[in-house]
Formats: structure tokens, sequence, C-alpha cells
């Protein structure tokens, strides 16, 4: 870009500061920000620097370095991608559909573990209830986001109601509540979804993750492309023993597993299954 064309920075961002948001967003998510994602940072944080009176990047990551609380979770938060859909990549949920109708009359855990603002841990809910013939099987959907906003957004269950463009009818009346009034334009997860699902904050980065159960599938899609390579090993290789043995996992359109087919290996359209499972399919 010549100087014409180059938008005018409120702030001053060096390299180095750059440089800096970097290094501290990769060691703490594993996100690693490549520099084609410099402008996207600096409107992202130049945000933060206005909305905590900052007038400079100095400034501002001073207050992150020192750790104050609250402002690194809002940092954190800034630096996430959250784009996601109900239903996205939909031959995952007609996997899962005919997966689960396999597994009637016995608990079942899901683990949604980049669940961003809740439209995919919904989508494995009203698939699990359209399987399984209702709400009364014993089905439980965990789901996990690093990023406190998105949770929020979640727990919430509040869309703009052409965010259900991709459910038909009759989901749109068994699963939410359509608003009226100053509410018109808004849909609202109905409790028996709701209660499916149970949010909590996970980073899959830490050491020590906060899941005991034995999970019947996991989805892990759209997340592993912001981590390099042994980032995205030590991951899979944390989730292995975490998925039963004839457990599955899903990954986004772009994650294929070559690197780790010691670990999973492909059953089709990107659903992994342990690689030394017996018998296949
Ligand atoms: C692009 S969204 C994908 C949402 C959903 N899985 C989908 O495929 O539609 C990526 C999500 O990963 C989350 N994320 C990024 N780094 C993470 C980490 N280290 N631990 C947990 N979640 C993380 C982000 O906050 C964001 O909500």
């Amino acid at each position: 870009m010549n100087e014409a064309t180059t938008p005018r920075r409120e702030f001053v961002f060096s390299r180095k500061d750059f440089e800096e948001v970097r290094k501290m967003i990769y060691d703490h998510a594993g996100i690693a920000l490549s520099d084609a994602k410099e402008d996207m940072v600096y409107s992202r944080l130049a945000r933060r620097l206005r909305a905590t009176g900052k007038r400079s990047f100095q400034d501002y990551l001073a207050l992150i370095r020192a750790g104050h609380a609250e402002e690194w979770e809002a940092f954190v938060n800034s630096l996430t991608t959250n784009l996601t859909d109900f239903f996205r990549e939909m031959h995952h949920f007609h996997i899962l559909r005919d997966f689960l109708k396999t597994r009637r009359d016995r608990p079942i855990t899901i683990w949604s573990s980049a669940s961003s603002t809740g439209e995919e841990p919904y989508s494995i809910a009203m698939t699990a209830v359209e399987s399984l013939g209702g709400f009364h099987a014993p089905v439980e959907v965990l789901a996990s986001d690093l990023d406190t906003n998105v949770l929020k957004k979640a727990a919430d269950g509040v869309y703009p109601v052409e965010r259900l463009k991709k459910l038909s009818e009759s989901q749109q009346r068994q699963f939410f509540f359509k608003g009226t009034g100053d509410r018109e334009g808004m849909a609202k997860v109905k409790p028996e979804l709701q209660s499916m699902v149970k949010y909590f904050r996970l980073n899959l980065l830490d050491s020590a993750w906060s899941i005991r159960q034995p999970l019947d599938a996991i989805f892990c899609r759209n997340v592993m492309i912001y981590f390099d390579k042994p980032t995205q090993y030590a991951i899979l290789k944390k989730m292995k023993p975490l998925l039963k043995p004839d457990g599955l996992l899903f990954v986004g359109h772009s994650e294929a597993l070559y690197h780790a087919t010691d670990l999973f290996r492909l059953r089709g359209q990107t659903v992994y299954e342990h690689a030394e499972r017996k018998g296949g399919k």
C-alpha cells in the first residue's frame, strides 16, 4: 500500500508491539498470528486502548504485562476469531445422527471443544434429540472455549433469526422461541435444549483439562487452524485417551490430521477414529 491509501492509525503500533502481542497470545493460547494479521490485531486492540483510556500501545501492553486480570481476559477475548454457524459442515451432523442411533439407551457425552457462541453445541444437541427420538435420552453436551465473551453469549442462547436459516421450520419451532415486541427478530433456545449443554471455560493449551468422563465424540473444528503443528499434535494426544475406543473425532474441513496418523485415522469426511481401532466402520 502506498502512503495515500494507508489508513491513518490513531495509535502508533510498532513492529515490536506486534511481536510482543504475538508472543503473548501464542504462549497463552497457542494462537499463531501471521504477519498478515497485523491490521486485524491493531484494530481489535485499538478498541481496548480506547476502552481503558490508554494513549499508547506501550502503556496498554504494560498493563497486560503487569497481569491485570480483567484486561488480560479482554485482551485474549479480542484476539480470538469466533466465526461459526448452526449446522456448519452439515455432513458432520448426518454422520453424528447415524452414529448416535447405534448408541441408544446408554449415557452419551459429546464435547464441543471450541464452542464459540454456541451454534455448534446446540446443533449437536438438536441432532441428538432428533436421532434418539426426544429429550429423554441421557445425552450431555460439554461445550468449552477460551473466550469468556462467547461463552456468555452461548449460555444466553439468543440469536438473530437470520442465523437459523439452516434449520427447517419444524426445527425452529421445536427448539426456539421467537421474540415479539421489542424482541422481534430474535430467537431464544428453549430450556429443554439449553439444559443439555454445559458451558465452561477451557484453554486447549492448559496442561490439565477439567474433563473426566469418557467421551463418545469430540468436536474440535476450525480451531486447530490457529495452532502450529506441534501444538495441534500435543492437543490431539491429550484428546485421545478421553475418547471412548469406538468414539469419533470431528475436525474442520481444512484440518486434516496427516501429522497425527499414529493417534487417529480417517473414517471419512474429516471424521476420525482411534488409529488402532479394529474393524473400522
Ligand atoms: C472459528 S471458531 C470455531 C467455532 C466452531 N468450532 C465451529 O467450527 O464453527 C474458533 C474458536 O476457538 C476458540 N479458541 C481459540 N484458541 C483456543 C484455545 N487455546 N482453547 C480453547 N478455545 C480456543 C476461539 O475463542 C473461537 O471461539
